[in-house]
C-alpha cells in the first residue's frame, strides 16, 4: 500500500475508532457474565477445553493468543490462521474494539508483507523480532538469548507478580500501573546491561507499554488470573475481560493507559541511573 493510501487508512481506523468511544460514552455497559456474546466461546465464563501445545504446534510471544490456540478458539496447531479471523476472535474473547482488532492484525500483515484479505499466517510469524515484539519483555527472554518466543520465561513472569501491590476489595492481589512500570524498568535497564544486541526504539516501547497495559483494562491487574494467563497461556475458569464497555477496549482509551504506563516506566528507569 502506498503512503497516501496507508495514512487514509489510518484516518478511517482513528475516526471509527472515535464513534465507537462516543457509542461506548452513552451507552450502558455489558452486563457481568455478558461480556462474550452469547453463542460465543466463553459466554458466561464458559471456555472450551484447555490443551498445552504439542510438538509441532505454533505459538508466539503473546501470551493471550496463545491461550486462544490452547483453548481450541483459533486453531489448536497455530497454523494457517486469517487475520480476520485473529481479529475476530480477539474481539469476541477479550473485548477490544473492532478498530483495535483490525488495525493490529493489518499491521501484523503488513510486517509480514502479507495481505490482509486473503492470506494466513502461523503464530509463531507474529514473533518477528522487532516488528512487534522486541526487547525487555516481560514475559520472554530477549531474542538474543532465546530465539524462541513461544514459551513464557517463568521467572520473569514470577517477579513480575511478586512486584505487586495493590489489593481488590476482597484482599486479592493487584498489579497496578506503577507495580508493572517499575518491573518493564528493571527489565529494560537489565537487558541493556546484558545483552549485547539491544535495542528498544520509541515504536518498540510504545508496543511494550502497549502490551503491559492489557495487564490493567483486560485482566484488571488480578494476580491470580494473570499467572493463570502467563504461566500456563490458559484463560481462567469462569473469568471474562475486565472491559465491560459495549463496543470494547478502543484504541483512544487503550492508548491513554499506555501512555501513563510509558511515562512511569520512563521514571522509573531514571531513577535506577
Ligand atoms: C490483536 C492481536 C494481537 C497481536 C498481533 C499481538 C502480538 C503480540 C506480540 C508480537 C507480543 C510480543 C511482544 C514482546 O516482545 O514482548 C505480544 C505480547 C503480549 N501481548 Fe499480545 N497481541 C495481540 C493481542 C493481545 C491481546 C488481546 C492481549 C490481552 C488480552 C495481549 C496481551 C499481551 C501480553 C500480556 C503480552 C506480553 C508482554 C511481555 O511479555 O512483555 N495481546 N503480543
Amino acid at each position: 500500500m502506498n503512503p497516501i493510501a496507508k495514512l487514509f487508512q489510518s484516518a478511517k481506523v482513528f475516526t471509527w475508532d472515535f464513534m465507537l468511544v462516543l457509542v461506548n460514552t452513552f451507552t450502558p455497559n455489558l452486563k457481568s457474565g455478558e461480556v462474550v456474546a452469547q453463542g460465543h466461546p466463553g459466554y458466561k465464563g464458559k471456555w472450551p477445553d484447555y490443551q498445552p501445545p504439542k510438538d509441532g504446534d505454533s505459538r508466539c510471544a503473546c501470551p493471550a493468543l496463545n491461550a486462544l490456540a490452547n483453548h481450541g478458539i483459533l486453531p489448536r496447531d497455530g497454523k494457517n490462521i486469517s487475520f480476520k479471523e485473529m481479529g475476530r476472535v480477539v474481539n469476541e474473547s477479550y473485548n477490544f474494539a473492532p478498530s483495535f482488532c483490525f488495525f493490529v492484525p493489518n499491521y501484523s500483515a503488513n510486517f509480514m508483507n502479507k495481505n490482509y484479505s486473503k492470506d494466513t499466517f502461523d503464530l509463531a510469524e507474529l514473533s518477528q523480532h522487532n516488528a512487534i515484539e522486541h526487547d525487555a519483555s516481560l514475559t520472554r527472554e530477549d531474542t538474543h538469548f532465546n530465539a524462541d518466543q513461544s514459551k513464557p520465561h517463568i521467572p520473569f513472569v514470577e517477579e513480575l507478580l511478586s512486584y505487586a501491590t495493590g489489593k481488590d476489595s476482597e484482599g486479592r492481589a493487584l498489579l497496578t500501573a506503577d507495580d508493572i512500570a517499575r518491573y518493564s524498568a528493571k527489565r529494560r535497564a537489565d537487558s541493556q546491561a546484558n545483552n549485547p544486541e539491544f535495542s528498544l526504539e520509541t515504536i518498540h516501547k510504545f508496543f511494550s507499554s502497549s502490551n503491559n497495559s492489557t495487564m490493567l483494562r483486560i485482566f484488571g491487574g488480578r494476580v491470580d488470573d494473570l499467572r493463570t494467563m502467563l504461566v500456563e497461556e490458559r484463560i481462567p475458569e469462569g473469568w471474562e475481560s475486565v472491559c465491560q464497555a459495549r463496543k470494547g477496549l478502543t484504541m483512544a482509551s487503550f492508548n491513554r493507559t499506555a501512555m501513563t504506563v510509558e511515562k512511569a516506566t520512563t521514571k522509573f528507569l531514571a531513577k535506577k541511573d
